[in-house]
């Protein structure tokens, strides 16, 4: 019986932790709810479904689970490849406004919400990606002298 109290400590301990990192979780969720609202949704919409073949679905996305991938999509914008040209594929523009801090927060929420995932993006997650993003951007096809999209 004397041990009750230590493992009763211990006990609680882990229940702060994790209270801790739920918390954190929560924060992002929230803040990037709002930032999506923004900086998202015109395309992707308040659902996450896009829109008929302009805008991909985000719920059913295999990149909503790549938190680096979309971390440098947010940031850059679409990488296009030298087979893409502006006319057969629609780009996605780079939000260069956006910090690291708002782009966790953005994937913590997207991630949540359509991609079934219960663990927050990091700032260090984001930092880390952008510092090793594909190089290729749009502009590097604006030669070609189609409209711009945008
Ligand atoms: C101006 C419209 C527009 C805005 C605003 C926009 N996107 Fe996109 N997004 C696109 C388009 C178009 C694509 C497809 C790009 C491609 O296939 O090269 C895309 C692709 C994506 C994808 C990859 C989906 C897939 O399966 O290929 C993700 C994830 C994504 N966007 C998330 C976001 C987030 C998060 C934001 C807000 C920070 C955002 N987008 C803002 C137009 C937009």
């Amino acid at each position: 019986m004397k041990r009750l109290p230590v493992y009763f400590l211990f006990l609680l301990g882990l229940v702060s932790c994790q209270s801790a990192e739920e918390l954190k979780k929560e924060q992002y969720y929230v803040e990037g709810y709002q930032l999506y609202t923004t900086n998202c949704a015109n395309c992707h919409q308040d659902d996450g479904k896009g829109m008929a073949n302009l805008y991909p679905s985000l719920t059913a996305s295999s990149q909503t689970s790549d938190a680096a991938k979309m971390a440098c999509l947010i940031k850059n914008g679409t990488v296009l490849t030298t087979s893409d040209t502006l006319a057969t594929r629609r780009p996605m523009p780079a939000s260069k406004k956006l910090t690291e801090l708002e782009i966790a927060e953005i994937i913590t929420y997207v991630k949540t919400k359509w991609g079934n995932d219960s663990v927050y993006t990091s700032i260090e997650t984001v930092a880390e990606a952008l510092r090793n993003c594909p190089v290729k951007k749009i502009r590097d096809l604006r030669s070609d002298k189609s409209p711009s999209p945008f």
